[in-house]
C-alpha cells in the first residue's frame, strides 16, 4: 500500500493594506507604466505599514489558514515559516508567529529557499506527514521584501512586493487526493545571480556596507530569466512523470507569480493554455515565498480552483532554488 500523502487541509493570505503603482513609481525612479507592464506585467502590489514585519504578514494568514481548516492553535503540532525577509537574523520569524497564534504544542523553524520555499516546505511536509512525525503542520510563506529595496534601483525596486500565504497540512485519507508528487533542487555555483550580499557573517553590518549599499536585493535579472525558464519547465515535467499523470490532467497551473512574461513562457513550453494558469502577479508584484499560497488562496475564492482539481505549482528562486508539486485538492 502506498504511504500516506498530505493534504492541504485548509489555506489563508494577507496582504498589507497600502498599495503601490506604477504611477506611484514614476515619481520614485525613472520608469514607466508602460516599460513595468510590457516587462513584468506588474500594475501594482501592496506594502507593509512602517510597523508591520514578516512575522505579522505571516500571522494573519497562518490564522486564516487555520480557522479554513476548522482546526484551533492547539491541533498544530509544527509550524514552518519561509522567508527571506526575516523579522531578524534570529531566532527564527516561526518563533514569533507561534508566539503570536499560540501554537503551544508545535516546534518551529524556518526554511530560507527564496521564492521557492513554499515549495520545499510541501517536499518537507510531504516526508513529515509520510513518516508520520507529525499531524497537522502549518506552512506559511511571509515576506516584507519592500525594506530591502534600493528605492533608487529602477531595475529592481518595481518587482517585488509584501504578502503572506498559508496552508494547514494533514495525513490524506486514501480517496482524498493530496499531494502527488513533489521535487526540489538547487544549484549553488549560481547563488550570486539573486542576493543581499551586507548583513550576514561575510560581510557583517557596518557603516562601510551602509555606504556600499550592500543591504539592498542584487539581481541580474537576465540571467535569472534564462535559468528560471529553463529550470521551471523541466522540474514541472519530471513531477508528472513521477505521478504517472499527463498535462492533459492538469486542471490549473499556479507557478510563483514573478513576472508574467516568465509565466506565459513557462505555460506555453508545458503546452498549458493560459485560462488554465492562475496569474495574479499583476496587482501583487513578486512576493517570493507568500507568491504560490496567495494564489492558490485567490484561485479558491474566485471558484478556479474545486475539489478533486489537479494542480500544478511551480517555482525558482535565490539559491538558486527550484521545486514542483502535483496535487489533487
Ligand atoms: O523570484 C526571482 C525574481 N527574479 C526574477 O523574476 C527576475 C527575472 N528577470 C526579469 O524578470 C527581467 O530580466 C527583468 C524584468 C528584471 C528585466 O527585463 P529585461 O527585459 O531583462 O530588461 P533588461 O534588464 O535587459 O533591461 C532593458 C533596459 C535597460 O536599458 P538599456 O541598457 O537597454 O538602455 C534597463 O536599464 O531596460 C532598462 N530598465 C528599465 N527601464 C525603465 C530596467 N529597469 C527599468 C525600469 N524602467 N524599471
Amino acid at each position: 500500500m502506498e504511504a500516506t500523502r498530505a493534504r492541504i487541509l485548509g489555506i489563508g493570505a494577507y496582504s498589507p493594506e497600502k498599495v503601490l503603482t506604477n504611477h506611484d513609481l514614476e515619481k520614485m525612479v525613472d520608469t514607466s507604466d508602460e516599460w513595468i507592464v510590457e516587462r513584468t506585467g506588474i500594475s501594482e502590489r501592496h506594502i507593509a505599514a512602517d510597523d508591520e514585519a514578516s512575522s505579522d504578514l505571516a500571522t494573519q494568514a497562518g490564522r486564516r489558514a487555520i480557522a479554513d481548516a476548522g482546526l484551533t492553535a492547539d491541533d498544530i503540532d509544527l509550524l514552518i515559516c519561509a522567508s527571506v525577509t526575516g523579522d531578524m537574523p534570529f531566532p527564527a520569524t516561526a518563533c514569533f508567529v507561534q508566539a503570536n497564534l499560540g501554537l503551544k504544542n508545535a516546534a518551529a523553524f524556518d526554511i530560507a529557499a527564496g521564492c521557492t520555499g513554499f515549495l520545499y516546505g510541501l517536499n518537507l511536509a510531504q516526508g513529515l506527514i509520510r513518516s508520520g512525525a507529525y499531524k497537522r503542520i502549518l506552512l506559511i510563506g511571509g515576506e516584507v521584501l519592500s525594506r530591502t529595496l534600493d528605492w533608487t534601483d529602477r531595475a529592481t525596486c518595481v518587482l517585488l512586493g509584501d504578502s503572506a500565504g498559508a496552508v494547514v497540512l494533514g495525513p490524506a485519507a486514501e480517496d482524498e487526493g493530496g499531494i502527488l508528487a513533489t521535487r526540489i533542487a538547487s544549484d549553488g555555483t549560481k547563488a550570486e545571480l539573486l542576493y543581499i550580499p551586507g548583513g550576514g557573517s561575510r560581510n557583517p553590518a557596518s557603516h562601510q556596507t551602509v555606504d556600499d549599499r550592500l543591504h539592498y536585493f542584487k539581481m541580474n535579472g537576465r540571467e535569472t530569466f534564462k535559468h528560471a525558464t529553463r529550470n521551471m519547465a523541466a522540474i514541472a515535467k519530471q513531477v508528472l512523470e513521477d505521478s504517472g499523470l499527463g498535462l492533459d490532467d492538469v486542471n490549473l497551473l499556479v507557478p510563483h507569480q514573478a513576472n508574467l512574461r516568465i509565466i506565459t513562457y513557462i505555460a506555453e513550453q508545458l503546452g498549458v493554455p493560459m485560462e488554465k494558469v492562475y496569474t495574479n502577479v499583476q496587482r501583487y508584484g513578486n512576493t517570493s515565498s507568500a507568491s504560490i499560497p496567495l494564489a492558490l488562496t485567490e484561485a479558491r475564492e474566485r471558484g478556479k480552483l474545486k475539489k478533486g482539481d489537479v494542480v500544478l505549482m511551480v517555482a525558482f528562486g535565490t539559491g538558486l532554488t527550484w521545486g514542483a508539486t502535483l496535487l489533487r485538492w
